[in-house]
């Protein structure tokens, strides 16, 4: 049977807190999976906010939501911009009231994409001790981490220590990895307190 991959794992994480209406950040919206998922589970009342600084994946991400229009999905605001910039471009009144933050780093997965584009340690460690600010009590953070490709072993393991370190008054932090293979990706929650 196997386990659940990196993705449905955080999918599941979030699917479990998440509720009609509410706020929600997709911060590396790439070809948009995580968007129209998390457009899906908040419904037309209720929004999420999208970054990525590529605009092919803003495209790439309208398109998937374009497709899916038929079905019931919240509004969706789409910013080319870096996640670090979360603190400014998210609206002020949405500040401690988000539920849920995704973040899937790495480089954008499509055909044509510059795959030397990745995310970078330090925006990536800005933009979550951001999005744990954004957060609401019992809000969570997911990240789905790649040691496998260049760049990505030192984000992980710095994004993995980040994460160990937050005081357990502040949030729970919990690590899904496959032990056998340490190029594998792996996913790191957190739950705010
Ligand atoms: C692994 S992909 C995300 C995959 C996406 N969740 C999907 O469903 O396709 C990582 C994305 O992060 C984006 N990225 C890189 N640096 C960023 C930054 N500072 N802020 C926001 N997005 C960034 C990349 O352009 C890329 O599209």
């Amino acid at each position: 049977m196997g386990f659940l991959s990196v993705l449905s794992f955080a999918h599941k994480l979030v699917s479990e807190r998440v509720a009609s209406g509410d706020i929600v950040v997709d911060a590396t919206i790439g070809t948009g999976t995580d968007t129209l998922f998390l457009a899906r589970s908040v419904g037309p009342r209720g929004h999420v906010f999208g970054f990525d600084i590529q605009r092919e994946a803003l495209i790439l991400t309208q398109q998937r939501l374009d497709h899916n229009a038929n079905t019931p999905l919240s509004p969706v605001t789409l910013f080319a911009q870096s996640h670090a910039d979360m603190i400014t471009t998210i609206p002020i009144q949405h500040h401690g009231h988000l539920t849920a933050v995704m973040f899937n780093l790495g480089y954008l997965p499509s055909g044509t994409s510059d795959k030397h584009i990745i995310t970078m340690t330090d925006s990536s460690i800005v933009a979550l001790d951001t999005a744990l600010s954004l957060l609401k009590p019992g809000g969570i953070i997911t990240v789905v981490l790649y040691p496998g490709h260049p760049g990505g072993e030192q984000e992980a393991a710095a994004v993995t220590a980040w994460a160990s370190h937050i005081e357990q008054s502040v949030a729970q932090t919990i690590i899904y990895r496959q032990l056998q293979r340490s190029d594998s990706p792996y996913a790191i929650a957190l739950e705010k307190k």
